[in-house]
């Protein structure tokens, strides 16, 4: 059986607190038994959209978080820190993250272990750039971040996030056939680490210029178990028109 779809908009650093009240228009947008939704908003707005949607089917992720529960790390904010302020899931491995803060299979695979001993879902983005896709690597570079990024040891809760770079905030997209293939491969690829079941439950959502005209037709996409949405996020209009879009789409 198709998992139920997750929607969830990265807010990057955008939000003051007066976008708190898009938050909670986006919550009372929802309604029951349609996907799963979240917002992943700065971290300075996590505990008052947490405390702010409590009541509702509305959940709070965060966008990054260290690899260690605590220590002499001046500007950082840790897994449990994130859990302790209301988020349940954190995006890890975000390719502007990658790019502007080097962030390396390794230190993205030592923060999903940090996600899971919080009790946090990682949301793991893996994607390949336009000169990778270009060369035909477009697989291999996101099956390779994909393997290197999850712990050697230790499992939780698992979301995957295909983001091709060249997709992201260009209003570019791949065709139905080069998602599909790419989230068939990382589902591949996912059981050839762990085990056939977790592959087969585990979401793999496509994100990369997601909006509300193009969300339904992406929704339809074999292997498609959501999406992660980013400038689209930001207004509850957009951000529910794509959850509506995937509302359906599990059956
Ligand atoms: P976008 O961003 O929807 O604005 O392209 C997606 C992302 O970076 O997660």
């Amino acid at each position: 059986m198709a998992p139920i779809p997750l929607v969830a908009g990265n807010w990057k650093m955008h939000g003051l607190g007066p976008d708190l009240a898009e938050i909670e228009a986006i919550a009372a947008g929802l309604t029951e038994g349609g996907p799963e939704a979240m917002i992943c908003p700065p971290a300075t707005l996590i505990q008052q959209a947490a405390l702010g949607v409590a009541a509702l089917p509305l959940k709070i992720g965060a966008q990054d978080c260290h690899a260690e529960a605590k220590g002499a790390h001046t500007g950082d904010i840790s897994a449990e820190m994130l859990a302790d302020a209301g988020a349940e899931a954190v995006i890890l491995g975000h390719s502007e993250r990658r790019q502007s803060h080097g962030e390396t299979d390794g230190i993205v695979a030592a923060k999903v272990g940090a996600a899971w001993r919080a009790g946090l879902t990682p949301i793991l983005c893996v994607g390949e750039t336009a000169e990778e896709r270009a060369a035909g690597r477009a697989l291999t570079v996101a099956a390779t971040q994909l393997a290197g990024s999850l712990p050697g040891s230790g499992a939780g809760p698992l979301v995957v996030a295909y983001e091709p770079v060249w997709a992201i905030g260009t209003g570019r997209v791949p065709t139905p056939d080069e998602i599909a293939e790419m989230h068939a491969g990382l589902r591949d690829a996912l059981a050839q680490i762990g085990d056939v079941e977790r592959a087969a439950r585990t979401r793999i959502l496509y994100g990369g210029s997601v909006k509300p005209a193009n969300a339904a037709a992406i929704a339809a996409i074999p292997g498609v178990d959501g999406a992660l949405v980013g400038g689209a996020s930001l207004a509850a209009a957009d951000f529910l028109a794509i959850v509506a879009a995937f509302d359906g789409a599990a059956a």
